[in-house]
């Protein structure tokens, strides 16, 4: 069997409402996620044992060695073993990870790998699961995962690994402003509950309705999206990170019909009014200085497939 290789997309967070911490230390969530076109590549071959590199965003000498391990803390290392071992076969390959989509972005890229091994040591192995079947493992890696594997445009509840299908008739332009350093998840999960304990943000029984954004994406609608769009976890980041805040402003101040923190940041998502607008966006963001890299993307874009 030769090499087989997968890609997976990043994601946005078109609407992120945040219910109450559960028991199990996760959050009730509704939320609807947007695939947008950026992706990691993921190509396995054959091994004995596993073996795991990383290239590309973020793996530089400076920074990342230690975003993007490459043993077992991997959530890719976690997928090839969850799939061996549901699948009865042993966990033989060697898996490259091509990186585009940065980590501890907000972003999902490390969900992004994870359902793109999954795909791609799925074809290596002969294991043949059907897509239920992958989606129940992703589930089981992370609350990100089983949307990476979908893509397009979903809503996802309990602790966003549920999805339901959103209809979205246009494609929607994007540029991804992102920062020079990362945001941890958990960190800005606390920091919403340390601020909603305090009482210096509302948090009701119930996680924010989803359904304003959903009936926006149907409209195709720019503007009606872009009121509509919302994150829970957007002030929480802004606490951690007060700097983001000048993201925010460049973006809005570029002609952005608007502008949110991507899941739990840094990175900042302003949405376009068309490819052209997104084109000029980039540009201006990229000479605001207040950015590392500025990334036009369009979503919906499709989940974790085989490639080549
Ligand atoms: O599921 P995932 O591994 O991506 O979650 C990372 C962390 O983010 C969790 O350990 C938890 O702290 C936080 N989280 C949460 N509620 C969710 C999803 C994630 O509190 N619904």
């Amino acid at each position: 069997m030769t090499a087989v290789a997968a890609r997976a997309p990043a994601k946005v967070n078109v609407h992120l409402g945040v219910g109450p911490l559960r028991p199990d230390g996760f959050h009730e969530l509704q939320t609807v996620y947007l695939a947008v076109s950026l992706f990691d590549t993921v190509t396995v071959g054959p091994g004995d044992g596993l073996a795991l590199t990383v290239t590309g965003e973020g793996t530089g000498a400076a920074r990342g060695a230690d975003l993007v391990p490459t043993d077992r803390r991997n959530l890719v290392w976690r997928a090839a073993e969850l799939l061996a071992g549901s699948a009865g076969v042993s966990a033989d390959a060697t898996i490259e990870i091509a990186k585009s989509i940065p980590a501890a972005a907000g972003l999902a890229g490390g969900s992004a790998d994870a359902a793109a091994a999954l795909v791609a040591l799925d074809a290596l192995w002969g294991t043949r699961a059907s897509r239920d079947d992958l989606v129940a493992l992703a589930a089981q890696l992370g609350s990100d995962v089983p949307f990476s594997l979908v893509g397009g445009v979903a809503l996802g509840s309990g602790r966003g690994e549920q999805l339901t299908p959103v209809l979205a008739r246009t494609r929607w332009h994007w540029v991804l402003g992102i920062a020079g350093e990362g945001l941890s998840t958990p960190a800005v999960y606390g920091e919403l509950d340390r601020l909603r304990a305090a009482g210096r943000l509302p948090g009701g029984e119930q996680p924010p309705a989803a359904e304003p954004v959903i009936a926006a994406l149907r409209t195709g609608q720019t503007t009606l999206l872009a009121s509509t769009l919302a994150n829970d976890l957007q002030a929480p980041a802004l606490a951690l990170r007060p700097d983001l805040a000048r993201g925010l402003r460049a973006a809005t101040e570029a002609g952005a019909a608007a502008a949110l923190v991507s899941g739990s940041g840094p990175t900042v998502a302003a949405l376009a009014g068309d490819e052209q607008d997104a084109v000029r966006l980039t540009a201006e963001l990229a000479g605001a200085g207040v950015f590392r890299t500025v990334r036009a993307v369009h979503g919906p874009v499709p989940g974790a497939r085989l490639v080549g």
